[in-house]
């Protein structure tokens, strides 16, 4: 052993009076205390002294370890909580830091403009839970128990008889229950499915739509449809509407728009069919009148569906459903 444990102690506190600073300190410390430091270097040589040696200094070596120690970290210490010359000045000259300001979600843009073009025509707003009694997801909307139709919904089940609601259409029967006729109403609101890729997420957003009156017929519904197209992208987006199936209206239409990007001509976006599909749409089905108690034969309606991203993602040409959901300032600041 070349240096003794004093003249390596005498030399690591004349270190630490000049260090300048809390990383030379740090490095001080890892290069006295460290796993290859000096002083545990010098603890491990102490094994090679002669027997009758060891114990004094083992001991005196020890100490010195421990009382460097708590050199070393009451230095770190004060450097730490002290504040240094240059953090006392303040420099009023300085602007402040600005408040990063706040935007709508694109969603909530959209599903407000949605609301707002039928608030104009005349719609309610309603609402329901997105924990849903398999009876009014289901059951009410004709729907029943092993009905082919339940399959298409992909649906997540809280128990047998309750469900996270898979679409907006359940909060028809509720406001059915609830009111007589006339009504119109408009239902935003998110909803479930055990779905997820480029344009599926397990949550999405849905508007509902329902109109009940006397002598109401496809003619309205084709109108109000057009008018909300036309308001929602410009005059020229003209609609088709193709058969379909739903188990809650008869007969049942969806509602394509023309290609927002290539306007029928047929690009990657409309998958070369020059149309996009929007929204799902039909007359009641007598039977969801008959559940909810409504006079069949004085009363026709009708009700239509729509999903919120695929919209937005049209009006904003945004090909990943899943951007409107990671959060990203840079993407949300956009709208
Ligand atoms: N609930 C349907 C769905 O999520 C969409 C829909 C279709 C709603 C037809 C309606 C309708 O009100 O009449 O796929």
């Amino acid at each position: 052993m070349k240096k003794s444990i004093g003249q390596i102690k005498a030399e690591a506190l004349e270190k630490l009076q000049s260090a300048p600073d809390l990383e030379s300190i740090q490095a001080l410390s890892i290069r006295y205390l460290g796993r290859k430091g000096i002083v545990t270097q010098f603890l491990r040589n102490i094994s090679k002294l002669p027997p009758q040696k060891r114990p004094d200094i083992g001991k005196e070596a020890n100490e010195i370890k421990h009382f460097l120690d708590a050199q070393f970290r009451e230095a770190i210490r004060r450097f730490e909580t002290e504040p240094s010359e240059t953090d006392d000045r303040i420099d009023v000259s300085l602007p402040g830091r600005t408040a990063q300001r706040g935007y709508l979600h694109p969603i909530t843009q959209i599903t407000l403009q949605i609301c707002d073009i039928f608030t104009r025509l005349g719609f309610d707003i309603a609402e329901g839970p997105e924990v849903e009694k398999d009876y009014y997801n289901f059951e009410a909307l004709n729907i029943p128990k092993n009905h082919p139709a339940r399959d298409m919904q992909d649906t997540f089940y809280i128990s047998d008889a309750i469900v996270l609601r898979t679409h907006t259409s359940p909060i028809q029967v509720r406001v059915m229950e609830k009111h007589s006729p006339p009504l119109r109403v408009i239902a935003p609101g998110k909803v479930y499915r055990c779905d997820s890729d480029l344009t599926h997420t397990p949550m999405f957003h849905q508007v509902e739509g329902l109109l009940v009156d006397k002598k109401v017929s496809f003619g309205d519904l084709k109108g109000i449809l057009t008018t909300f197209v036309h308001r929602m992208f410009d005059d020229q987006t003209s609609l088709r509407f193709r058969p379909s199936f739903f188990p809650f209206t008869e007969p049942s239409a969806e509602i394509d728009i023309l290609c927002v990007q290539c306007r029928g001509k047929g690009c990657r976006i409309c998958s070369h069919t020059g149309w996009l599909e929007v929204l799902g749409a039909g007359m009641v089905h007598p039977a969801v009148f008959e559940i909810v108690g409504y006079d069949t034969t004085r009363y026709t309606g009708f009700a239509f569906g729509m999903g919120v991203e695929r919209i937005a993602m049209l009006k904003y040409r945004i090909d990943d459903i899943r951007k409107y959901f990671e959060n990203n300032f840079r993407f949300l600041k956009q709208f």
